[in-house]
């Protein structure tokens, strides 16, 4: 009984690291773009399609990005990896009409698709920039940048962390959100459900975009949001 239990454990954890690595060299922009030309039409009702037991961890990581974000009426904000938009009737019903919103993706499909929503609600102040995040050149002067469920999944993302903190005005708020592995106890023995879940929906859980945060700012923060499934991040970049 007891080799058997060793054996369990062992194979378990010989296949949970080859399941990392895979996920890891998965993920690659050819793979990234056919995923979301697949996916742009209806991305945005994922949110309400991922229903655990009454929740909605994505709502739940938005609604806590948002409060950390504190965004400000006439804000300048970058919001990088912005997909179809589902950040946008957040940021906007905040910003204003006296705010600007310049969104980036690599996904020409998802930025069509973020038009529609740009479209729909006719907002004049909100630009759409197709670039690799790793290499855009947004601007400068941003009151927020602000990045949800992109770090797990932009190739170069810490270039593209550095490229947004390049374009954030001394004192301004750097704000992400995320999927990420659980270090709650009680989560822990199921943390491999994600890295089987990278290899389908082309993510690397397993990065610790909130540390490249960290060591950066000042005021940072850190939420931890649906049984340390997801996150939210904030930090100020210092003025001197
Ligand atoms: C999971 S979606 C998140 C979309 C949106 N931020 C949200 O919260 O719904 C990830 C987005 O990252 C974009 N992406 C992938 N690689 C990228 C890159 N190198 N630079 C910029 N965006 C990229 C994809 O096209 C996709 O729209």
């Amino acid at each position: 009984m007891k080799r058997q239990f060793l054996f369990g454990l062992f194979a378990g954890l010989a296949v949970a690291s080859v399941l990392r690595q895979t996920s890891k060299n998965a993920l690659t922009q050819s793979r990234l773009d056919a995923y979301y030309k697949r996916r742009a039409e209806n991305y945005n009702d994922t949110d309400l399609q991922i229903n655990f037991f009454g929740r909605w961890p994505r709502l739940e990581m938005r609604d806590a990005a948002m409060r950390l974000a504190d965004f400000k009426a006439g804000d300048k904000v970058l919001d990088f990896a912005c997909g179809a938009g589902a950040n946008f009737p957040y940021i906007m019903e905040r910003i204003g009409p006296t705010g600007k919103l310049v969104a980036v993706d690599y996904s020409p499909e998802m930025l069509a698709a973020a038009q529609k929503v740009i479209d729909k609600q006719g907002w004049t102040n909100v630009e759409l920039i197709q670039s690799d995040a790793a290499t855009m050149q947004p601007g400068t002067d941003f009151d927020v940048v602000f990045c949800t469920l992109g770090l797990i999944v932009i190739p170069r993302y810490e270039q593209a962390m550095q490229q947004a903190w390049d374009a954030l005005k001394p004192g301004g708020t750097y704000a992400i959100a995320d999927i990420c592995e659980s270090d709650l106890w009680y989560a822990r023995p199921i943390g491999w459900i994600l890295n089987i879940l990278d290899l389908f929906i082309i993510t690397d859980s397993t990065r610790h975009p909130w540390e490249w945060l960290a060591a950066r700012t000042q005021n940072y923060w850190r939420d931890s949001v649906f049984f340390g499934f997801f996150y939210a991040a904030v930090g100020k970049k210092p003025t001197v």
